[in-house]
């Protein structure tokens, strides 16, 4: 049995002139948690639907849980779970009644089935709703709802393409709760996003932007190998400073946090601090101080995204 739960080689998907994934390689080991961080138009449901056997791939090779794909896809369905980008429930029925006909596409016997139920609804803590039709229900029991819903069957893979666009940070976080204790159990999960809080909490992840792979690792990797330097700096007059710094040919680019600025600076730059604060100083402009700061993973996506941005 191959270690790897999904490997996929040169993987592209065009849609006429549009590349919505090009060249993808991936190696996911079981028992993970991997990301894909993107922003819209990225590619990462296209990528989801091609590794589900949903989507034919223009070109290149897939493999997962030892199916080569789409040829065995049908081998594969009753192996996988998938949580859409805007999964639906059927609003007039109940809870149960919804969990019920999933159980019943998942060809589930009648006792597995009452089993499985039971047990996730009291894992995804549904038991009170049960009853309830799932239009009267909030949008946080509705996310446990899906979760719920996609691994009925119990899958060894889950797919979850943004689940949790629409949740507050407190349902997300009991959300993600229950994906470790899936993990514990030996699924493997790979989950789409652009929330960089959910990206650090993945073992490891890609970074897709326009269909292209620009950076993978697990996030302590993506931080250390990213690819400028990071400089705070403190200001009166921060917007001014801001807009004077993005002019510089070593200054990539500028962003206000509250009161300080974050500002990208070219990775051969020696003594990147120092740059910045005799370009402040040069400029007869406000500065409290300047340091050195640890990159962020937003830092990252923006320093691997950014080379695309130029050589367009
Ligand atoms: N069925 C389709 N037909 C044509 N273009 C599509 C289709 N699906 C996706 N695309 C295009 O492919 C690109 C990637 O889309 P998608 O995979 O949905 O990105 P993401 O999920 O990261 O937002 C986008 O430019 C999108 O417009
Ligand atoms: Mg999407």
């Amino acid at each position: 049995m191959t270690e790897l739960a999904i490997h996929a080689r040169n993987l592209c998907k065009d849609f006429g002139q549009v590349k919505a994934v090009q060249s993808l390689n991936l190696e996911i080991p079981r028992s993970r948690i991997y990301g894909f961080l993107g922003p819209n138009g990225s590619g990462k449901t296209t990528a989801i639907r091609m590794l589900c056997g949903l989507l034919t791939p223009t070109s290149g090779d897939i493999n997962v849980l030892g199916y080569s794909i789409p040829d065995e896809a049908e081998a594969l369905r009753l192996k996988v779970g998938y949580m859409t980008q805007s999964f639906s429930l059927f609003d007039d029925l109940t809870i149960e009644e919804n969990l019920q006909f999933i159980a019943d596409i998942y060809t589930l016997d009648r006792k597995f089935k009452r089993h499985r139920i039971g047990l996730s609804a009291e894992r995804y803590k549904l038991t009170s709703f049960l009853k309830k039709r799932a239009s009267e229900i909030s949008g946080g029991e509705k996310q446990r709802l899906a979760l719920a819903a996609a691994t009925l069957h119990n899958p060894e893979l889950l797919f979850l393409d943004e689940p949790t666009s629409s949740v507050d940070p407190v349902n997300r976080r009991i959300f993600w709760e229950a994906l470790f204790d899936l993990v514990d159990e030996g699924t493997t999960i790979l989950v789409s996003t652009h929330y960089m809080e959910e990206a650090e909490r993945c073992h490891a992840l890609a970074i897709l932007d326009k269909g292209l792979l620009m950076a993978e690792g697990s996030p302590a990797e993506l931080r250390e190998r990213i690819d400028a330097s990071i400089v705070t700096v403190e200001s009166d007059q921060p917007r001014q400073v801001g807009k004077m710094l993005e002019q510089l040919s070593f200054v990539h680019s500028s962003t206000q946090v509250g009161q300080l600025l974050r500002v990208m600076v070219a990775i051969d730059q020696a003594t990147p601090e120092k740059a910045v604060s005799d370009a402040i100083k040069q400029a007869g402009l406000s500065l409290i101080h300047c340091n050195i700061a640890r990159p962020g993973l937003e830092d990252v996506f923006v320093a691997a995204t950014r080379t695309q941005v130029d050589t367009l």
